[in-house]
């Protein structure tokens, strides 16, 4: 089979690293890909959001399967195009993909349909949403309605920084079109867990769950993200949160998007909060999400690219999904000053143990050598039988990973490790 993936991070490592366990896999694209996934792929320098050009690239050779993984294609409507030339793809199509594209959406699809969330009100006028923030209650949660590189939610401690908020959105053009609208929430309080589920449109399986660490330093400091390390699973998601979890939002949702005539097929990723009256959600992606798959993926004993497939077919509810019941550490090394300003091109060495356990992310090739060429560069997984096990093992394989400038967290795995004491 000729496989293409859309994307070149180290989500996109992670899912063609797993692809390449199918034998019928003969040949993987990516587009763009990295200088790192190139060692596992072929790379064709095609940027992810150039649709006509991923179309082109599909019809030329002979595509059997695309899986598209980032979501800027995916709002884009890259699934439709694909579909329209004979080729079957892993993800929703954008009528699905605006459980992401818009906030604004999401949000009312779970008032529509009763699943838990925080209390919210839409504005597309700013003096409106500036007389609103007088009396809201404080802090508040401002959010951009449509994607914004992770940047577009601002936690707001005072009614001036939520106003202040506000205005860049709404009038200062911050996040261009996708700040015209804005979200403006109550602010929740609780642990985070992410769950990453497969779905046909009308059966859902829920991978297994995982932590994400946002903020840039030690002890979640610092500026939000994409995400500095991962574990899976997360401690806070217990049997019981997990079966409220399936009652009360997961299939609430994908039944509440067939409803809509917006069937979601792909990976439908829950963002959501533990709070003290149940769980919440924070957010949906339509898409698996970086770095949860990477801790994510290594732990599924199961085929991935038949599972891919059996979304697309309507066929997941007799397809096998399971994983294995150990636990998985992924840490992040950076380009020191992300996610601000930080130098690039500097060369990385890795040790042939570290590469073989490493997911490259911000990385180019030039004449046979690996520069760094992004904010997160790497990352590097391990898999053990405790927690303990994994995080002191992710740390010792990411010291294989050199380069100048290079920059990680030391506390990956702290507070899971803390919430089950
Ligand atoms: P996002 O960019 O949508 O992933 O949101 C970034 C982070 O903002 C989330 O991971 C949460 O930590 C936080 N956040 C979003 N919405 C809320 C909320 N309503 N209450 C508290 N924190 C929130
Ligand atoms: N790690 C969060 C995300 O992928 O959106």
């Amino acid at each position: 089979m000729n496989l293409l993936v859309v994307g070149g991070g180290g989500r996109e490592h992670a899912i063609i690293r797993k692809l390449k366990e199918n034998p019928a896999a003969d040949t993987i694209y990516a587009l763009p890909g990295n200088g790192g996934i190139a060692r596992d792929a072929q790379c064709v320098p095609i940027a992810a959001t150039d649709i006509d050009g991923i179309v082109r690239f599909a019809r030329e050779h002979a595509i059997d399967y695309a899986v598209v993984a980032p979501d800027d294609p995916l709002v884009l409507g890259c699934v439709d195009r694909l579909n329209a030339i004979g080729i079957p793809c892993f993800g929703p199509k954008a009528n699905a993909a605006i459980i992401e594209g818009s906030k604004a959406f999401s949000k009312e699809l779970m008032k529509k349909y009763g699943i838990p969330t925080a209390k919210y009100e839409i504005f597309t006028d700013l003096d409106a949403a500036l007389r609103y923030l007088d009396t809201a209650p404080i802090p508040t949660v401002v959010k951009a309605d449509g994607l914004a590189l992770g940047k577009g939610v601002i936690i707001a401690a005072t009614r001036e920084e939520a106003k202040t908020a506000v205005t860049d959105m709404m009038a200062n053009g911050k996040f261009g079109k996708s700040g015209a609208t804005v979200v403006i929430e109550e602010f929740l309080e609780g642990p985070e867990v992410s769950v990453l589920s497969f779905t046909d449109g009308k059966c859902v399986k829920p991978m297994v769950s995982s932590m994400d660490h946002k903020r840039a330093h030690d002890g979640d400091t610092g500026l939000n993200t994409g995400g500095m390390g991962t574990v899976a699973p997360n401690p806070y998601y217990t049997p019981a949160v997990a079966q409220r979890c399936m009652e009360e939002i997961f299939l609430p949702t994908i039944r509440a998007m067939a409803a809509e005539g917006r069937p979601f097929r792909g990976c439908l990723y829950f963002g959501l909060m533990i709070t003290k009256d149940g769980p919440k959600v924070i957010e949906y992606n339509c898409r698996f999400g970086d770095p949860e798959t990477q801790v994510v993926l290594p732990l599924l004993e199961s085929d991935l690219l038949t599972i891919l497939q059996a979304t697309t077919n309507g066929t997941l509810e007799e397809t096998e999904v399971t994983f294995s019941q150990k636990h998985a550490c992924c840490v992040v090394t950076a380009s020191s000053g992300y996610p601000e300003h930080y130098e690039k091109g500097f060369p990385i060495t890795m040790t042939e143990e570290a590469a073989a356990h490493t997911y490259v992310a911000g990385a180019k090739e030039a004449n046979g050598t690996l520069l760094t060429s992004g904010g997160r560069v790497t990352g590097t997984t391990a898999v053990a039988d405790t927690l303990e096990a994994a995080v002191r093992e992710a740390y010792r394989l990411a010291d294989g990973v050199t380069f100048q400038n290079a920059y990680r967290r030391s506390d990956i795995g702290k507070r899971a490790l803390q919430a089950r004491s």
